[in-house]
């Protein structure tokens, strides 16, 4: 019987959710925060939060929606040249919209357990890896402070071994690692509240990262 039902529940489906990602019709759509904007102050300011969700974060839902009808057409008329074409641009609005929606589910304000430590097997491991809590967070802000322009840096898990490193992208983390905790090192994300201050940025942020967000993919 549960062959018969779950086709059922696939097509009753209009929104479906996949790894936090949310699409409409096979759109993706810019999922809602799980806290108000101004809820991760001082940190973060409010007015930070919400152009880089509703301005930024959309800017990259949109252009990836339409990317995705292009390479549909371009696919529909055989035309391979335009389908390779189009990949710079999938990677980066594709890519800018699944970086953005791991980043908000990595924060969480104070009052909901924003900075609190992790605990279990991704504590164990990050002592292991980096010596202790500090000494990781003191290389992923080295890594932040070195990335030169635009970028991201990322604990991710190495899929085939478990092991964890601090890595640096200009786009999505895919293939081999995946991503546990990520940090975006656009101006966007600080440059209205720290300006040119961007290590004070990276100092802060740690106050309200949630370490539940990332124990859960650690376990993944
Ligand atoms: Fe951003």
């Amino acid at each position: 019987m549960a062959a018969l039902v779950r086709p059922t529940r696939v097509l009753r489906a209009s929104t479906r959710s996949m790894a936090g990602l949310t699409f409409v019709r096979g759109k993706a759509t810019l999922p809602d925060l799980a806290y108000d904007y101004g809820a991760l102050e001082p940190s973060i300011s409010g007015k930070i939060m919400e152009l880089h969700h509703k301005n930024h974060h959309q800017t990259y839902v949109n252009g990836y929606n339409t990317a995705i009808d292009q390479l549909k057409e371009a696919q529909a008329k055989n035309d391979i040249a335009a389908q390779i074409a189009l990949k710079p641009l999938i990677n980066f609005h594709g890519g800018g919209h699944l970086n953005h929606t791991l980043f908000w589910e990595n924060l969480a304000p104070k009052s909901a357990g924003g900075g609190a430590p992790p605990s279990g097997p991704l504590a164990q491991a990050i002592d292991q890896n980096f010596g202790s809590l500090n000494e990781f967070q003191k290389k992923m802000n080295t890594a932040l402070a070195g990335i030169q322009g635009s970028g991201w840096a990322w604990l991710v898990k190495d899929k085939q071994t478990g092991n964890i490193a601090i890595k640096t992208y200009a786009d999505a983390v895919v293939g081999q690692f995946q991503p546990l905790l990520g940090i975006d090192a656009w101006e966007h994300a600080y440059y209205l509240q720290y300006q040119n201050r961007k290590a004070e940025y990276f100092q802060a942020i740690w106050d309200v990262i949630n370490w539940k967000a990332v124990e859960k993919r650690f376990a993944a």
